[in-house]
């Protein structure tokens, strides 16, 4: 076994949704010869690694997440030279990159699709999963999860999109070649994969109806860690043994409990786990089911993790990605732009997991809202809005799409204030958001107090603390709707990370173990630098969003 422990621990990493990074051959579509410009930015921000989303061949209808080839580069972005190019640059500056392995379904473009849709009797015929008659299960993305294809005579299951039909993972030969996948790309030398919806690769034998009347989530229990799931993950887990990789499952709908059947002990098979809790404080299992942001779901969630992991495994810690509308626009406010930007960071940074920062959320980009339906592009976007309150008016629906699509993180980067944002010289292939003169790389660079700059001193401070990364997590006055504050531990150093998310002044009382103890104000948002500090005792006044980190020596009182 080659793999080496728990070099991803001490890591934090940046992703990037190639198409919307950075257009380095000015056609309007981001591609790896603008990554290859960037890296020296990414590297910057303090990060060690990179997740891409996928680069490979697609016809797009989920942009990557349906793959057409997994050996390969998407023209629009580049090809396998400019790849390597890529990886060597990232190497050389001390970036690790790892890729998405989307191995639940394929592209109805694939090959082994097309070869699969002709007959029964042909090599690929079982690498799907295909039936006379289909059950009563929904797809996440697009009506029903089966779709009837002329060519073949049968259904065919899409858990997601129509043009994404699910890989049939019981057929040995399929598992064969996920694992020839994985050693084209750690062969070449990438440092792990991000999995997608990996817990939903083993469907319940026989396929059996869910329970009706409940979207979704009713047919869900038929496939989420399914009868044969850990089966199949030791057989990828024995693939990236022989390399020094990791693994990160995205884990939809996963709970503490059954995470921590992939991500506990030694044999596991997964190093982390994509967790969704913490991102349903303001909605119900997806954004499109909207509700205000409740602080306290928030913490119950993040706290319910930390506690349930604290010394059996690891977590990815995370605010957004290229699924989840931009975390200001949901958990912070807009008005406080920078305040609340920065206390969001703080929030999560200080956790006890590996930290992920989403391309634009180190600049706190914000949430388009576009005019009309016709405008936005994501497959579940428009599912969503076909699919669900259709009697509301036109207005209602609308504001739904604003607070919850997936295209509010799919906007280009706003690079500086000039024309198209600075993502390209010619017009680009998605709308850029409005505020890009505002909110944008080159102005914050400028700015000491910028969030650009804050989540630098957040990366760089967590870096150089075993305590930030290895200490105990605590919570204190879990039942408050107005500060977040928890603690790292580890021997005599105790961090104290509070952070408002009010949008007025609040009093804030310590913890009585802190009061009165001499330490040090090593991280603030309101231009306070680093200074030596007691902490107060009867409390302080905090400002709107505002946080805090504390650090104290010598242990604490019980
Ligand atoms: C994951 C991806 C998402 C994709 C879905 C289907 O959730 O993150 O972008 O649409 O899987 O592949
Ligand atoms: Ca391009």
């Amino acid at each position: 076994m080659k793999r080496k422990e728990d070099w991803y621990k001490h890591m934090a990493f940046y992703q990037i949704w190639v198409r919307s990074f950075y257009d380095g051959n000015s056609d309007g579509i981001g591609d790896l010869y603008g990554v290859y410009e960037k890296l020296e930015y990414v590297k910057s921000l303090g990060v060690d690694g990179i997740w891409f989303s996928p680069l490979y061949p697609s016809p797009n209808a989920d942009y990557g997440y349906d793959i057409s080839d997994y050996r390969d580069i998407h023209p629009d972005y580049g090809d396998l030279d400019q790849f390597k190019k890529v990886l060597e640059k990232a190497h050389s500056l001390g970036l690790k990159v790892i890729m998405d392995l989307v191995v639940n379904h394929t592209s109805d473009e694939h090959p082994w699709f097309k070869e699969s849709r002709k007959g029964k009797d042909n090599p690929y015929s079982d690498y799907y999963i295909w039936r006379d008659r289909p059950n009563n299960w929904d797809s996440l993305f697009e009506g029903k999860a089966w779709e009837y294809d002329e060519e073949r005579g049968q259904y065919y299951l899409h858990l997601f999109a129509k043009k994404q039909p699910d890989l049939n993972m019981d057929n040995p030969k399929v598992r064969e070649e996920v694992k020839g996948i994985m050693r084209f790309w750690l062969d070449m030398g990438v440092d792990g994969f991000r999995e997608d919806v990996i817990n939903f690769i083993s469907k319940k034998e026989g396929l059996p109806d869910g329970i009706p009347f409940l979207p979704v989530i009713g047919s869900m229990m038929n496939y989420k860690d399914g009868p044969h799931i850990h089966e199949y993950m030791r057989e990828f887990r024995e693939v990236c043994n022989e390399y020094d990789c990791f693994q990160i499952g995205e884990g939809p709908m996963t709970t503490v409990d059954s995470a921590l059947e992939y991500v506990a002990g030694e044999d596991r098979t997964l190093d982390m786990m994509i967790s969704f809790d913490h991102m349903m404080a303001d909605c119900l299992y997806t954004e499109y089911i909207h509700r205000p942001f409740d602080l306290k779901k928030y913490k119950k969630a993040l706290t319910r993790w930390q506690e349930k992991l604290a010394g059996r495994a690891w977590n990815v810690l995370y605010l957004e990605n290229h699924d989840h509308p931009r975390i200001i626009s949901r958990y912070g406010s807009p008005f406080f732009h920078r305040e609340s930007g920065t206390c969001l960071a703080a929030s999560y940074i200080f956790l006890q997991g590996t930290p992920f920062i989403y391309q634009g959320q180190e600049i706190g980009m914000t949430n388009i809202r576009l005019g009309s339906i016709e405008n936005y592009i994501d497959v579940s976007t428009k599912n969503n809005f076909n699919r669900y309150h259709i009697k509301d008016d036109l207005k209602k629906r609308l504001a739904r799409i604003h607070v919850s699509s997936r295209d509010s993180a799919r906007t280009p980067v706003q690079w500086n204030s000039g024309k198209y944002a600075g993502f390209s010289k010619v017009k680009p292939w998605f709308f850029v958001n409005k505020n890009y003169k505002r909110i944008n790389v080159a102005a914050q660079e400028k700015e000491p107090d910028s969030i650009l700059n804050f989540y630098r001193k957040c990366l760089e401070l967590r870096k150089n603390s075993k305590t930030l990364i290895y200490g105990d997590y605590r919570e204190y006055y879990a039942s408050s709707r107005e500060i977040y504050m928890y603690e790292r531990k580890l021997n005599d150093i105790s961090y104290l990370i509070v952070c408002s998310f009010m949008p007025i002044p609040v009093k804030v009382r310590f913890p009585r173990n802190y009061e009165g103890r001499e330490g040090e104000l090593v991280l603030g948002n309101y231009r306070e630098g680093r200074h030596k500090a007691t902490i107060p005792e009867g409390g302080l006044s905090f400002k709107p969003y505002e946080c805090r980190v504390y650090r104290v020596r010598k242990s604490l009182n019980p």
